[in-house]
């Protein structure tokens, strides 16, 4: 991008998954993506939670972003407001918001994020300014969070003059984030570094976050990439090779196991398969501690047509039951790393995991994490 600055806050692209702007938030409506760059404008709770709920903004860290504006939405003190009307605004919204999508923690931990700083304000002027200044916290962090973490990955990229080939799942780029992205931050920040690179994109039924929107960032980025079907994977690793596989996470419980959109699993399946190194990259916020294992995570049902209706058009037989869980979970023994911004994470993970939270919390944020990974 012309003039762009690395090292500031700002987006690095020309387009921003959300924005906070005079009160309102400003979303990308990633549902009408690639064919328009529309902004939707979110005023209330309730078209917070309408544009989560429907994929307008989408992705881990965006979701939990996006649900910390909705707070301060609900938190914007109205004339003569008493702090405890305030409060109840801004407990109803939590719940409205919370419900929204389960999977993907990040959208909890940033709603906990800012109820906790609003905890004990004297009153309603102040409530409403630590609303926001955690919000916008949460947000600027994931910027630095995701170009720490592309950092710490780069150590698991080949360097060779010929070029890498990675498979990729969904869409984990600055459209998932608040910018810059996690997995393909870590895809991104190669390309920069100069390493030839070819990405295979899974096309990612049935919302084709793959085909519509991480096809559309790499072609921006300038990454040599090809689009495939879900089902292609097994055969592009026996037949072409593939050097490694980069996914996103929307859940790792405290043993390792993943939560991601649905058609991880079976592609962390093939990777193990064929010998190919499965890599998962995702910010601490994503580590669920209190999640022991895989067993205990909700994964989200979402409508059968998302499946049975393909542009408008329905493609299986009226009335036929159509199965539609949006993510899977990866057990972990599957999983050769877990990319963090404090490092790169190696099996086994209990300790690793426990250590990579632990750490990020003693930075205080991701302007001052370790420089140096966490292996193993
Ligand atoms: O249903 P989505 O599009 O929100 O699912 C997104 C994913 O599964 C991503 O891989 C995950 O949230 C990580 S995004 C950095």
């Amino acid at each position: 991008m012309p003039g762009r600055d690395r090292d500031s806050l700002g987006p690095s692209e020309g387009y921003q998954s959300l924005r906070w702007d005079g009160g309102v938030l400003w979303v990308l409506d990633q549902r009408e993506l690639p064919g328009e760059t529309r902004y939707l404008q979110a005023d209330t709770v309730d078209a917070v939670a309408d544009a989560i709920r429907t994929l307008a903004v989408r992705g881990a860290p965006a979701i939990g972003a996006a649900a910390a504006y909705g707070l301060a939405i609900a938190a914007a003190p109205e004339s003569r407001d008493e702090l405890a009307r305030v409060q109840a605004r801004l407990e109803q919204a939590a719940a409205r918001l919370r419900g929204t999508r389960p999977t993907a923690v990040n959208l909890a931990w940033a709603l906990d994020r800012v109820l906790k700083a609003a905890e004990g304000a004297p009153s309603a002027a102040e409530l409403s300014h630590r609303v926001l200044a955690e919000a916008s916290a949460i947000a600027d962090e994931d910027r630095r969070i995701n170009r720490a973490l592309a950092q710490h990955g780069q150590s698991v990229m080949p360097r060779r003059p010929s070029a890498v080939t990675v498979v990729h799942h969904c869409n984990t780029g600055s459209l998932a984030t608040v910018d810059y992205g996690t997995a393909l931050g870590v895809i991104r920040a190669a390309h920069e570094a100069g390493q030839a690179l070819f990405v295979l994109v899974d096309e990612t039924r049935p919302l084709l976050q793959g085909a519509r929107l991480t096809m559309w960032e790499l072609q921006q980025l300038g990454i040599p990439a090809a689009l495939m079907v879900d089902g292609a994977a097994a055969h592009q690793m026996r037949t072409r090779g593939v050097d490694l596989c980069l996914v996103g996470a929307d859940r790792i419980a405290a043993n390792g196991d993943t939560a991601n959109k649905i058609g991880t699993y079976q592609l962390a399946l093939a990777a193990k398969a064929h010998g190919v190194p499965f890599y998962v990259a995702a910010p601490t916020s994503t580590i669920d501690l209190a999640m022991a294992d895989g067993s205990g995570m909700v994964i989200e049902e979402r409508a059968g047509d998302e499946v049975a209706v393909i542009g408008g058009r329905r493609m299986a037989p009226p009335g036929a039951a159509v199965l539609n869980p949006a993510f899977d979970v990866t057990p972990a023994a599957l999983v050769a790393g877990i990319i963090t911004e404090v490092g790169v994470l190696t099996p086994p993970y209990r300790d690793a995991l426990a250590a990579a939270v632990a750490r990020s919390a003693a930075g205080g944020g991701a302007g001052r994490v370790a420089a140096e990974g966490i292996r193993g």
